[in-house]
């Protein structure tokens, strides 16, 4: 054991936050919380800030006076990636990390939809759990439109809510798509938004799960899934995020609000709680152990997972970096903490492991 740092990889705005005393979506108090309870220092950084020569770093570190400072410190052995990151240039300098013998987890954490629905599809228990997922185009949107009565179509990775059309039958010959406020309805003929949409490459067409409601607006749910300090997966925390009145995406961004999932639950006499957070849990443990097969430094992700009327889980998406905020908005204040904490006690797991291979 011992007080070591753990490095904490950021993106500029939150590093320049942190500088000012203000960072953004982080909660640089929760990291300096579970440091102390994990004998871990966390200290704060960029990518640029590695040099590839260099075992040497500067960092942000806490000084007694409660102020951040740049310090000269070794590179930490065990690093928490929250940065994200778009260029082959910054895949590379990770890769260089890795291969040096610094341990990165999450280090690459932006994967397309498209690519996350392939790896679970292969898995029998997981494929009841997915809705029917194409790449956009004409004639895969003609073929779904003759499967499904209702579907989504949305970009193939980071949107936040934003781009996503909804495609609906009302009744045998009339469709309607909704996109942002508007409803266009049709019947042989695609409106030219829809048509642009479906042929557009970056899209993914699929089709829309039948959420739960709540007071009448369709709910999802937030689920952190983290590996602990035993090195395993756990379920860290689920909340539940309802659309705005009218609306069919949940995203804080275009208006949903946070609720825990106890309180959408008990606005639904057919749901149990027990019940259907174990289904939720199950499903989300299962699948996170398909995708770090692929991805082997997955260590904390937020899936997106819908319901059914009838507590069924449905996978939506994966976020491979959980800005961990919706728990705050539902005021879930040691689920929020345990999001940071959890990360933090898998670092300490992970530094003990490496300490006894010395
Ligand atoms: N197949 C679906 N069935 C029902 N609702 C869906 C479906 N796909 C998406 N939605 C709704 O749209 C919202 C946004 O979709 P999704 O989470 O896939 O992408 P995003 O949040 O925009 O992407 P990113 O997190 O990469 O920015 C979901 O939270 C959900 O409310
Ligand atoms: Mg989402």
């Amino acid at each position: 054991m011992g007080n070591s740092y753990i490095g904490i990889l950021v993106d500029g705005l939150v590093y320049s936050g942190i500088k000012r005393g203000y960072s953004y979506y982080e909660r640089v108090a929760f990291y300096e919380e579970a440091g102390k309870r994990f004998d871990l220092m966390p200290c704060f950084f960029r990518l640029g800030d590695v040099s590839p020569d260099s075992e040497w770093i500067q960092a942000l570190v806490k000084e007694t006076n409660g102020r951040y400072k740049l310090r000269t410190i070794p590179i930490p052995s065990v690093i928490h990636n929250r940065g994200l990151f778009f260029t082959k240039q910054a895949k590379v300098k990770l890769l260089n990390l890795q291969n040096a013998g610094f341990t990165i987890f999450n280090s690459w954490n932006r994967y397309s939809k498209m690519t996350v629905h392939e790896i679970l599809i292969q898995n029998e228990e997981l494929r009841p759990h997915l809705p029917e997922t194409k790449r956009a185009s004409i004639e895969n949107l003609k073929e779904m439109m003759e499967k499904h009565t209702e579907l989504i179509i949305k970009p193939n990775s980071g949107s936040l809510g934003g781009g996503v059309m909804m495609v609906e039958r009302t009744d045998n010959e009339v469709w309607t798509v909704n996109h942002n406020q508007n409803k266009e309805f049709f019947s042989s003929e695609l409106p030219g938004i829809l048509r642009k949409r479906a042929a557009n490459r970056y899209y993914l067409i699929q089709q829309r799960i039948p959420l739960a409601k709540y007071q009448g607006s369709p709910f999802d749910l937030r689920v952190s899934v983290q590996k602990n300090g035993s090195g395993e997966w756990q379920v860290t925390g689920i909340v539940g995020k309802v659309a705005k009145l009218g609306s069919y995406v949940t995203n804080v961004a275009k208006g949903g609000t946070c609720n825990s999932l106890r309180e959408l639950v008990d606005g639904s006499p057919g749901l149990d709680y027990d019940n259907v957070y174990k289904n939720i849990e199950d499903f989300s443990i299962k699948a996170v152990k398909e995708l770090v097969i692929q991805f082997p430094s997955l260590a904390d992700v937020g899936l997106d997972i819908g319901i059914t009327e009838d507590g069924f889980p449905m996978f939506i998406e994966c976020n491979g970096r959980d800005l961990r905020i919706t728990f705050g908005k539902a005021k879930m204040l040691d689920v929020w903490k345990a999001t940071y904490t959890t990360p933090i006690s898998y670092a300490r797991y992970l530094i003990d492991l490496k300490t006894e291979q010395e």
